[in-house]
């Protein structure tokens, strides 16, 4: 298991650390805010998914899942199915119990019991989360959730195992929760929902699925750091699991990727949150993108800077694919960032 450190951030959701990537996994700013201004909101589900009822969302690096949760909170009365893709399963397994900003304690019953349904082990989840428990502050786990895995793991130590699965869902929504809660539950806005949770590398994910999806949420740590599900060849296994009008949006705003983006044929623009640019949307139905790039980035992308990161066979470790196109670069004979960005 990695290791994560929790910290609070300023929309009061929790953001973790990841203390061997050297890199955090959510904005300081606001992990559930960040899920909303550049994963959510850029898609414009209103408006292009208001006739919609069904809609498929592929989440390649779940992590503890706040893109997940925004698109659950955002779509509480379609029919969503949402897969989610991480390699590290016990960031599934926290995500139902961690102070996320939402305040929606339908969304964590929700995914505690999606979680259950896609045949993991309560005892599983219940020694993770108590060794996390342990290790950092209280304040980052919701109580109401606690309290709620420790009835369970009671109760199902009194049936003495003998609860199917059925009945154990059962007993988390009819046992535990109190007539109000329970009376909300029978309303459970979420129930239309269908999670997935795949532990699995997201390139060999994307090799094997054969489902369409109309949005892709793309939040791999940094290219500089994982170039690997940022290059052309993975951006072109996607690209087989998107119709016209699918929508990939990420954070990101590396040029690499958006070159490899316009190479691909997607029509793509900038994720603008407060006039900032602050991440990339595409898509092959330009009605899609609102802030297109510009001609200054369009240009940038024909410099070093937008050589795409390559890898033909998903066979590259990160560090041979940066090498590879720091070759590629010393090379070529395309025009420097810098002396572009100083002639334009
Ligand atoms: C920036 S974090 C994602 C944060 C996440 N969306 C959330 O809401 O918590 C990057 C995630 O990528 C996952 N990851 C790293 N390599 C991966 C791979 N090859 N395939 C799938 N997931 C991967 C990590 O475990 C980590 O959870």
């Amino acid at each position: 298991m990695n290791n994560y450190k929790f910290y609070k951030t300023d929309d009061n959701s929790t953001g973790i650390y990841c203390e061997d990537m050297k890199d955090i996994l959510h904005s300081k700013t606001g992990a559930k805010k960040e899920a909303f201004d550049k994963f959510i909101n850029p898609v414009d589900f209103d408006e292009f998914y208001k006739n919609k009822n069904n809609i498929n969302i592929l989440d390649i690096c779940s992590g503890v899942g706040y893109n997940l949760k925004a698109a659950l909170y955002k779509l509480k009365n379609k029919s969503v199915c949402i897969d989610c893709i991480d390699t590290d399963i016990n960031l599934f397994f926290t995500s139902p119990f961690l102070v996320d900003g939402f305040n929606d304690i339908d969304i964590n019953l929700h995914l505690l019991q999606m979680i259950i349904r896609n045949e993991y082990s309560i005892f599983d989840i219940y020694n993770l989360i108590k060794k996390i428990y342990s290790l950092t502050n209280a304040e980052f786990f919701s109580p109401s959730m606690m309290n709620l895995i420790e009835f369970i793991i009671n109760s199902f130590n009194i049936n003495n195992g003998q609860l199917t699965k059925n009945q154990f869902v059962h007993n988390i929504y009819y046992n535990y929760i109190s007539n109000s809660m329970y009376n909300e539950l029978k309303h459970n806005i979420y129930k239309n929902s269908l999670i997935y949770y795949h532990v699995a590398d997201a390139r060999k994910y994307i090799l094997e699925t054969k489902k369409t999806y109309d949005v892709i949420f793309l939040d791999a740590y940094t290219p500089k750091k994982q170039p690997s599900l940022w290059t052309i060849n993975f951006l072109s296994e996607i690209k087989k699991h998107i119709d016209d009008n699918s929508v990939i949006v990420t954070y990101s705003k590396s040029t690499p990727f958006r070159s490899a983006l316009v190479e691909l044929g997607f029509s793509v623009g900038k994720i603008l949150v407060d006039e900032s640019d602050m991440g990339t949307i595409a898509s092959f139905n330009s009605n899609k993108i609102k802030n297109k790039l510009n001609s200054y980035d369009l240009k940038l992308i024909e410099t070093k800077s937008g050589i795409t990161y390559k890898d033909y066979n998903f066979s590259l470790s990160d560090i041979e694919i940066i090498k590879n196109r720091q070759a590629e670069q010393d090379i070529s004979s395309r025009q420097s960032r810098t002396q572009f960005s100083k002639n334009y």
